[in-house]
């Protein structure tokens, strides 16, 4: 069975030393787990603190975002090389926070994913739609339009390994997750995308908004869904110890 993976998304939240107890306290829970993986994406200034408190445990460490470029006058940004230097494993791209609050564009969100895969990260590609979008009709269209943007650039062979992640905009930090019915089709419609790119047909889809002890059992207990990316949740151990548990017994 594949393992389900669940990311942790930490946003711009938690201090050195809050980050680095949550993550002492998660690493006996990573080798405890069989049937899935602990993946931490903390700010920028947690990451080397992370990945040092992770070290001998079974958790991945990441970045939020990632750069398309090697390195150069780009004020404020992050290489692959830095990231991978201070033990980074993989990188989130396309969040709809760097979207919609910082106005990435859609070429750019996958510029940032495509060149990460040639630098030996792994890459989450975030993809969702608002609720006019929805509300409108247009979820299906956004999500094919958000990865069409990143098939153009896909390198043709890479080691690394693309996961998606489906976020409905509205559902994130809102409290509400989209339906069980929404998020099967949404999965479907991508998994569908994917089957016609003969080099990613497989790439885990993760569903991620709002999820939380309450609706994680259900939502993994999809087949299309290979995992959970977890923003609010991730935050206190408990939540994390009950995720797990729900998860486990998926
Ligand atoms: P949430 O965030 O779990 O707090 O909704 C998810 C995310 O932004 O990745």
């Amino acid at each position: 069975m594949t393992k389900k993976i669940l990311v942790g998304n930490w946003k711009m939240n938690l201090l050195p030393t809050s980050a680095k107890d949550l993550t002492s306290k998660l690493c006996p829970l990573s080798k405890k787990v069989n049937n899935c993986e602990i993946w931490l994406a903390p700010a920028a200034p947690l990451i080397s603190t992370v990945a040092l408190a992770a070290a001998q445990s079974q958790i991945k460490v990441g970045a939020q975002n990632v750069h398309w470029k090697e390195s150069g006058a780009f004020t404020g940004e992050l290489s692959a090389e830095m990231l991978r230097a201070l033990g980074c494993s993989f990188a989130l791209t396309g969040h709809s926070e760097r979207r919609h609050i910082f106005h990435e564009t859609a070429q750019e969100s996958a510029s940032r994913a495509a060149f990460a895969l040639t630098q030996g990260l792994d890459v989450i590609f975030c993809v969702g739609e608002t609720i006019e979008q929805r509300k409108s009709g247009l979820t299906e269209q956004t999500v094919d339009q958000q990865l069409s943007e990143l098939f153009k650039l896909l390198p043709q062979k890479c080691g690394q390994q693309l996961l998606i992640a489906y976020e409905p905009v509205w559902a994130i930090g809102s409290g509400v997750a989209a339906t069980i019915q929404d998020i099967e089709l949404v999965h479907r419609y991508i998994a569908n995308k994917l089957a016609g790119t003969p080099s990613q047909t497989n790439a885990p889809i993760l569903y991620g908004g709002s999820v939380s002890p309450e609706n994680i059992a259900e939502i993994l207990s999809l087949p299309l869904v290979a995992g959970a990316l977890i923003g609010g949740a991730s935050l206190s151990f408990d939540k994390w110890s009950s995720m797990l548990d729900k998860a486990e017994a998926c």
